[in-house]
């Protein structure tokens, strides 16, 4: 198989990007896929909240030529076995800790306000010079890291940091909520950027997510200690639908009027919004209906 590139983007943000994105990387590694996963949001970036860590070196460093992208890579193969990366894990010059399968590579996204800035107003301030970078970085990750997939979370609309993330993506995947369905701005995007890429031989899909229409998984669904074991978990994962309206009828009115597949619709899960605290969902809980329509999507990309 040709390694492929693939991108999460929206035109609004809060579509459920980053939560689907840091999943779906997540469930291909454990699958025994090699996968990188970049978080080329860079006015917000946020995948390392998924993956509990703190980088010692980021994608700015390498994006504002301060230092090689082999030192901000991070291993986090240890975390998609275990939950969890350890100091020792950190891994930058390319040697798997996980020799028993997939492989997962990291590029965190400085999230602090001086870092975002300083990638907006130096060094690679040129949208020729991002682009560069960027094509520089995807090149390198697939050849030295022998990549399957390359997942890139992107920035929400039409700024020049998301467009060059396109660029760069064989697939793009237009991730939108519930609510956008009849979106203007989301049909412009599609007119203005999608339809260039298109042409150029990307592939273009729409990613409902956060679908109305299941919800509510019973009150005490994971207990007080977020205990998986409670009895009531399992006849809470029972009581989620696995069946989707979107799915089941009719393809939605706008992937008619733009000419574009819809490629998954997945419901709002109380329980993913209303957590405290960001957590992958493949990897705590598999059985979670969530898992089952990421895995939809890995077959659905299979076959794109
Ligand atoms: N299918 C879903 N069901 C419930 N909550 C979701 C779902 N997908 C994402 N979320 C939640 O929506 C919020 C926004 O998601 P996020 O991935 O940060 O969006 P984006 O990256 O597009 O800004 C997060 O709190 C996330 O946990
Ligand atoms: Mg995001």
């Amino acid at each position: 198989m040709n390694p492929i590139s693939i991108a999460f983007h929206s035109y609004k943000g809060g579509t459920g990007k980053t939560t689907i994105a840091c999943n779906f990387a997540a469930q291909l590694a454990r699958k025994g896929n090699q996968v990188g996963l970049v978080d080329l949001d860079i006015y917000a970036p946020s995948i390392q909240t998924y993956f509990e860590i703190e980088p010692k070196k980021w994608l700015n460093n390498y994006l504002n030529s301060s230092s090689d992208l082999s030192d901000v890579i991070v291993d986090g193969s240890q975390f998609v076995k275990s939950g969890k990366i350890n100091p020792g894990d950190y891994n930058p010059k390319g040697k798997s800790t996980n020799t028993d399968g997939g492989n997962l590579w990291l590029g965190f996204s400085n999230p602090s306000s001086e870092e975002v800035l300083q990638l907006e107003t130096t060094g690679t301030s040129t949208a020729r010079e991002i682009l560069k970078k960027l094509i520089l970085l995807k090149e390198k990750m697939l050849t030295d890291l022998r990549l399957d997939y390359l997942i890139i979370d992107t920035s929400p609309g039409i700024r020049t940091w998301s467009i060059n993330a396109l660029a760069i993506s064989d697939i793009l995947l237009l991730t939108l909520k519930s609510g956008d369905i009849d979106s203007k701005g989301t049909k412009r995007l599609v007119e203005d950027i999608y339809d260039t890429f298109t042409r150029h031989g990307s592939k273009s899909y729409l990613l409902y997510n956060r679908v109305h229409g299941y919800c509510m998984p019973p009150k005490d669904f994971l207990g007080a200690n977020n205990n998986k074991s409670n009895p009531s978990y399992k006849e809470g994962i029972s009581g989620l639908a696995k069946e989707n309206p979107l799915k089941a009828g009719r393809e939605p009115k706008l992937s008619q009027e733009l000419g574009i597949k819809t490629i998954s619709s997945i419901p709002c899960f109380c329980d993913i919004q209303f957590s405290e605290k960001e957590f992958l969902t493949v990897l705590n809980y598999p059985e979670h209906p969530f898992s089952y329509y990421v895995n939809e999507l890995i077959a659905g990309i299979g076959s794109a």
